[in-house]
């Protein structure tokens, strides 16, 4: 986790804002480091995970992303970061999610999180890597007929393991059923806009805006 970029997500994510936040919202959180940074910053922020064992700091809600407990209009902004969005089951699950958040964002409020695509998809299947200081073994394998990518993650000695089963959505699917829920896309592009050269299929970064208003980024106006 140290190594990932939090703050430069932040600060992306950031720009975006069409005025100063009422409140932000961490989706599919996990460990919350959005939200944490948010109020590092002096944003008021709120974390939602549906698996409760994240959620032990600050402002946090056991939720699932496709029905949130958020009254309407209430964020100013929501992130999602690490392919999470990969973590709904299909095309329905998708729109359910993207209708919510349009609900719980005010009127040009942004929606900003990453995807897996096809081709990272395709570049992650049958790689084993290491993560946290190798006590933690990653294999992915990719079935893009069912646009199935499964992750597995285990321990070095075996004892336990997880598959992450992961969505991989198409650019029009995603387009598709953000329009549905009343979102235009301001941005899609690899890695929050950060360098790639390393990386040999980024995730896409996508940047919605809440329909009603007119929305233009402040630090990227086109
Ligand atoms: C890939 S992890 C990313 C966690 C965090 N965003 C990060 O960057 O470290 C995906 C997270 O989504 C959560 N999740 C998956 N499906 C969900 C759903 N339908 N509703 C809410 N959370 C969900 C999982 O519990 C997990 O914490």
């Amino acid at each position: 986790m140290a190594d990932l970029p939090h703050r430069r997500w932040f600060e992306f994510f950031l720009q975006y804002l069409p005025n100063k936040p009422t409140w932000i919202g961490e989706l599919f959180c996990g460990p919350a480091a959005m939200a944490h940074e948010a109020a590092r910053r002096g944003y008021r922020a709120i974390a939602l995970d549906r698996e409760k064992s994240f959620l032990v700091r600050g402002n946090s809600l056991c939720a699932d992303a496709r029905a949130l407990p958020l009254a309407d209009s209430v964020l100013t902004g929501a992130i999602a970061t690490n392919s999470s969005l990969n973590y709904l089951n299909d095309t329905r699950d998708l729109a359910l999610h993207l209708c919510e958040v349009a609900r719980v964002l005010e009127a040009r409020g942004v929606y900003v999180f990453d995807t897996c695509p096809h081709e990272r998809a395709l570049a992650l299947d049958g790689y084993t890597h290491n993560a946290l200081e190798s006590t933690v073994k990653i294999s992915h394998t990719y079935d893009s007929r069912q646009k199935k990518l499964m992750s597995r993650v285990a321990l070095k000695n075996n004892q336990i393991t997880e598959v992450h089963p992961q969505r991989i959505f198409s650019d029009t699917e995603l387009r598709t059923a953000a329009k549905i829920a009343g979102f235009r896309i301001l941005e899609r592009e690899p890695n929050y806009a950060l360098p790639t050269t390393q990386i040999v299929a980024p995730v896409t970064t996508w940047v919605l805006a809440r329909n009603g208003g007119d929305s233009t980024p402040r630090a990227r106006a086109k």
